[in-house]
């Protein structure tokens, strides 16, 4: 039986039995504990709307069907509400943390973890995604320079590139303007 991972994942959404293994693929991706605790931050404060896990569905070596919970968890992200200066009626969300196990990159999950989180911020009504991160994983995906909309941050040290999304087209049209995150963005220097 093969194991390409991206073969046997189903990416839903977390659970409360999700959160130590949750941190622990953030602090195995990430040198040190600023992702793995954002994510924790961003629960406590209900501003995390949404958390996705990418868990296996069967186990590779015997096939057998793992429900909810049982499989191993690849990949994790969040996503939640920024606000836009200067323009309080827009709805923004950012993608963060994002992350996939080392050994499981490279094979579509983390691809599927955006795209699974991007519906679900169109669902909840968001018209533009943010993300810092890795400007060429995200350009796959759609997402442009944030500057080309006139978006910034306010640490010009974020890590990576800073990318945005419309999700309503023109939603970002001639608006422009700092991306304000929540102060528990501050250790990723959000
Ligand atoms: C960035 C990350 C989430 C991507 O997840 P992944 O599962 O490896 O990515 P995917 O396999 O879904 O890649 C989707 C596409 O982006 C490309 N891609 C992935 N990572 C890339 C990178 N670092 N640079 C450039 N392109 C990349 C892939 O080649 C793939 O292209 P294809 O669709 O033409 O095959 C993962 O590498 C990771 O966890 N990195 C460390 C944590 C991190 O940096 N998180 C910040 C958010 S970007």
């Amino acid at each position: 039986m093969t194991d390409n991972p991206a073969d046997n994942l189903r990416i839903r959404e977390e659970r409360l039995i999700d959160h130590e293994r949750i941190y622990r693929i953030h602090e195995s991706v990430f040198a040190g504990h600023r992702e793995a605790r954002l994510g924790d931050r961003l629960r406590r404060s209900d501003l995390a709307q949404i958390s996705l896990v990418a868990e296996r569905f069967s186990d590779p070596e015997s096939g057998r069907h793992l429900s909810e919970g049982e499989g191993g968890l690849l990949g994790h992200v969040m996503a939640s509400r920024v606000e836009l200066s200067g323009c309080p009626g827009r709805v923004l969300m950012a993608l963060a943390p994002l992350a996939v196990l080392p050994q499981h990159q490279r094979h579509g999950i983390g691809k599927r973890l955006v795209i699974s989180a991007v519906k679900r911020c169109r669902l909840l009504g968001a018209g533009a995604v943010v993300a810092a991160g890795h400007a060429e994983f995200y350009a796959h995906l759609g997402f442009h320079p944030a500057r080309h909309y006139g978006l910034y941050c306010h640490h010009e040290d974020v890590p990576g590139a800073f990318v945005a999304i419309e999700l309503v087209p023109d939603y970002l049209a001639g608006l422009g303007g700092e991306v304000l995150f929540d102060h528990g963005f501050s250790d990723l220097g959000l």
